[in-house]
């Protein structure tokens, strides 16, 4: 099949529909997005970020790669975060790991699998931090899924440690960073509780600006 016509025919259907709701949705779209919302989530074909938060086309800005890694060498996903801060202006940045993730899984196997092991080495550092944590727990699957959710908590302080954050917060530009956790057993998302809001949440040691210039009432993070 060269031509894929099924999925064109979908892709019929689907702007119809769209256009049967607001016959000027895509002409309107087509001038402008300004989403508020930057996703950054695994490339999993089960975690459609629009579909799982109920959002339409240009409501919301993605990145997606495998295991939801922020790496600060990663040219792909500092530019995503740039032009979604800098340009869109987006208000929240939220990093969103999936329960039952392939990438996270190997990483607890201790297994190659190619190319894609230099990629997963950043989990492996998530994994080293946390080893006797991890460890004890004896449960395979449960291990997994709290490696799941230390490395979305990890990626969270990754977002923020970025100077184009960090410089948002400094012009005093509205933005958080949350993470979250998507479970593909109901399709319920749940709120890790990390949300970062300013400067103050940034560990001294990764802050690229100075807090205290800024807000010297304010208590520094640890
Ligand atoms: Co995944």
């Amino acid at each position: 099949m060269r031509t894929l016509s099924h999925l064109f025919e979908n892709n019929r259907r689907w702007s119809e529909e769209i256009r049967r709701r607001d016959p000027h949705f895509f002409e309107t779209l087509s001038k402008q997005q300004a989403p508020e919302y930057l996703w950054i989530g695994c490339s999993d074909s089960r975690v459609p970020a629009n579909e799982i938060v109920g959002l339409l086309p240009g409501e919301l800005f993605v990145h997606r790669n495998v295991a939801n890694v922020v790496v600060p060498t990663d040219m792909n996903c500092m530019s995503v975060m740039q032009f979604a801060v800098d340009v869109l202006k987006v208000k929240h940045i939220m990093v969103v790991g999936h329960y039952g993730c392939g990438g996270i899984r190997a990483v607890v196997e201790h297994r190659q699998m190619g190319l894609i092991d230099h990629w997963l080495r950043h989990v492996k550092d998530v994994y080293y931090l946390h080893q006797q944590e991890l460890e004890a727990i004896e449960n395979f699957e449960a291990r997994c899924d709290r490696l799941c959710e230390l490395n979305v908590i990890h990626q969270v302080e990754r977002v923020c440690q970025s100077a184009i954050v960090q410089n948002a917060w400094a012009r005093g530009q509205e933005l958080s960073v949350h993470g979250w956790m998507y479970s593909l057993k109901d399709g319920l998302l749940r709120d890790m509780d990390v949300c970062r809001t300013s400067l103050a949440d940034v560990n001294p040691a990764y802050r690229t600006v100075q807090v205290e210039a800024l807000n010297p009432q304010r208590p520094d993070a640890v």
